[in-house]
């Protein structure tokens, strides 16, 4: 009896031991840059830790906003506002914080997205991802709740999104003051205000 138990420990032990080793030889070689892939393991565990997180009641509530082109339209104002910057319009994750934060930001149009269930998906946008650049946006506030079940309906939306749905996206996206200002003033020059200079000559000096 006592033996097995002294077994199951120094099997522990020595299975922990050969865990750490591979995660310092793993960070040995890449060092500790946020460029670095994550290694499978690493994904994997990372995914389970998350998934066991998530409380089993949580994980399997249907979305309670019925799907209708209205509520994917407000899905896509609200992640071409607050969720392109890190994930892309498309949901690729090709932005600079996305691919530049660790672990970078998935492409969410993928299986590994894709298959989590609603509960799951509402989860993630509710509570964030602990030590990731991932935010939490809940506020436990009713109307807050619908935006991110909403925003579930727009992320199982993104395999299938289309270019004109790009382009209204795009013309969402938060701009840089610079952006704006430039779009002003090209504005103004359009409706024949000679005041401001044409903002594609703005560069140049004659
Ligand atoms: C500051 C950058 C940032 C912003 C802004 C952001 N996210 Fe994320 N998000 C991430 C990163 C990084 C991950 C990956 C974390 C990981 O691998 O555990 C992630 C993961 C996710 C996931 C889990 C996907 C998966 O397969 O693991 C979902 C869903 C998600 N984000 C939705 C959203 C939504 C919706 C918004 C806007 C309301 C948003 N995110 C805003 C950085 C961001």
């Amino acid at each position: 009896m006592k033996a097995k138990f002294i077994g199951t420990v120094v099997i522990l032990i020595v299975g922990a031991l050969a865990l750490l080793g591979w995660f310092g030889y793993q960070s040995f070689t890449t060092g500790f840059s946020a460029k670095a892939e994550p290694n499978a393991l690493e994904v994997l565990m990372a995914r389970q830790v998350r998934y066991l997180a998530i409380p089993l009641e949580q994980r399997n509530k249907p979305n309670p906003v019925p799907v209708t082109p209205d509520v994917l339209q407000d899905g896509l104002a609200h992640f071409a506002d607050h969720c392109a910057t890190c994930h892309a319009n498309d949901g690729s994750g090709q932005t600079p914080i996305g691919k530049n934060v660790y672990p970078k930001a998935p492409d969410m149009r993928e299986a590994p997205t894709q298959t989590m269930s609603d509960g799951e998906l509402f989860w993630v946008i509710h509570n964030g991802i602990r030590f990731t650049a991932m935010p939490a946006w809940g506020e436990g506030d009713p109307e807050q709740d619908l935006d991110s079940w909403k925003l579930v309906h727009f992320i199982r939306h993104l395999p299938k999104l289309t270019p004109q749905e790009l382009e209204t996206m795009k013309s969402l996206n938060p701009k840089s003051k610079h952006a704006a200002d430039e779009e002003a003033a090209f504005d103004q020059f359009l409706q024949g205000d000679d005041s401001v200079a044409a903002p594609a000559e703005s560069g140049h000096h004659h």
